[in-house]
């Protein structure tokens, strides 16, 4: 028992892979950005937008506009600016 909680201490840092939460809010200079991530989660696998299952998205304005919004226009989602962003 000792020893699993030593194995488990030692790969959750490792690893740095928290759960997910329901809402991710974006602030940025061309206004607030919104992610559901359970709605997305739920219509689509993990790889759809993780490289693997386990990957932590770095997010970037690069990212976003080409994994959200590319598929938005794919599945012709509205891909205004003012769809994602709040000003
Ligand atoms: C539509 C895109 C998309 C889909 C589908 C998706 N995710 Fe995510 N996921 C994200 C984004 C974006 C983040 C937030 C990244 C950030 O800003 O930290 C995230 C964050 C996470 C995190 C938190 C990572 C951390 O260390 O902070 C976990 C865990 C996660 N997702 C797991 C999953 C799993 C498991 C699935 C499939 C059931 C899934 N995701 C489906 C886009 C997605
Ligand atoms: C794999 C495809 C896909 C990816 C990747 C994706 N979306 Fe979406 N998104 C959708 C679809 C399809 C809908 C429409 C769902 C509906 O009509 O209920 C949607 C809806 C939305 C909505 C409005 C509804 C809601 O749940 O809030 C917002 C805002 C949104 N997406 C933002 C984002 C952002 C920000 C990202 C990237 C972090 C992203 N999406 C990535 C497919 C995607
Ligand atoms: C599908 C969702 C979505 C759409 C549509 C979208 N964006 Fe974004 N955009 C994002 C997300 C998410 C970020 C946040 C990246 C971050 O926080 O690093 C972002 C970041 C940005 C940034 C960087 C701001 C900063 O502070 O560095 C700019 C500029 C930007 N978007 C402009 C636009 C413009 C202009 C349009 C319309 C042509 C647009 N975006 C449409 C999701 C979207």
């Amino acid at each position: 028992m000792k020893k699993l909680i030593v194995v488990l201490a030692l790969l959750i840092p490792l690893s740095g892979f928290a759960a997910p939460l329901d809402l991710y809010i974006y602030e940025n200079k061309n206004g607030t950005v919104v992610f559901t991530h359970a709605n997305h989660s739920k219509a689509f696998n993990c790889t759809e937008c993780h490289v693997q299952k386990d990957v932590k998205i770095e997010m970037t304005k690069d990212f976003a506009h080409k994994s959200c919004r590319s598929c938005h226009a794919v599945k012709k989602v509205n891909t205004a600016c003012n769809f994602c962003h709040n000003r």
